[in-house]
C-alpha cells in the first residue's frame, strides 16, 4: 500500500515555529518517525512539505493511480483553498486531514475546513500523535473496504 503525506505552508518551520501550539518536534522528527510507522505496517511512504499551493496541487495530480491514501496537513489552506480541495476530490483514493492542533478550539476562522468534506476523516489536536494515528488506521480501515 502506497501513502503520501503531504504538509502545507509554516510547517517546514516546526520546532522553532510557535512551539507551545504546535510542540518542539521538527517537521524532520515527525517523518522519521512516520516512515519507521508505515514500514512497520509494510506501507510505502512518500512525503512532501510545500509553503505553494500549485505544488501541492501537483503533488496530488502527479499521485493519481500511484497513492492509495493521502494523509494531509493542509495547514492555513486548510481553511482557505477551493483549488486544493478540488484537487483532493479528483484523487480517486481516500484522504484523511490532520492537524497538530484542536483547530477548533483556537480561532474561528480555523473551525471551517474546506477540505473535512472529502476526507475519510480528521484528526487534530494530538500534536506529532495526530500524524501517528492515521498512518496506523490506515491497516484497519484498509482491511474494512
Ligand atoms: C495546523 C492548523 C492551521 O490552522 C494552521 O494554519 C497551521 C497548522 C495544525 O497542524 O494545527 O499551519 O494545520
Amino acid at each position: 500500500m502506497n501513502i503520501l503525506v503531504m504538509n502545507g505552508p509554516n510547517l517546514n518551520m516546526l520546532g522553532m515555529r510557535e512551539p507551545d501550539i504546535y510542540g518542539h518536534e521538527t517537521l524532520g522528527d515527525i517523518e522519521a518517525q512516520c516512515r519507521q510507522l508505515a514500514a512497520g505496517h509494510g506501507m510505502e511512504l512518500d512525503w512532501f512539505q510545500s509553503n505553494l499551493e500549485g505544488e501541492l496541487i501537483e503533488k496530488i495530480q502527479q499521485a493519481v493511480g500511484k497513492v492509495d491514501w493521502i494523509i494531509i496537513n493542509a495547514a492555513g489552506l486548510t481553511h482557505t483553498s477551493v483549488v486544493l480541495r478540488d484537487a483532493l476530490s479528483l484523487f480517486p483514493g481516500e484522504v484523511i486531514e490532520v492537524h497538530l492542533s484542536n483547530v477548533h478550539s483556537r480561532e474561528s476562522f480555523r473551525h471551517v475546513s474546506l477540505i473535512s468534506a472529502i476526507a475519510k476523516g480528521v484528526i487534530a489536536g494530538f500534536g506529532a500523535s495526530s500524524y501517528y494515528m492515521a498512518i496506523n488506521a490506515i491497516p484497519n480501515l484498509h482491511s474494512e473496504t
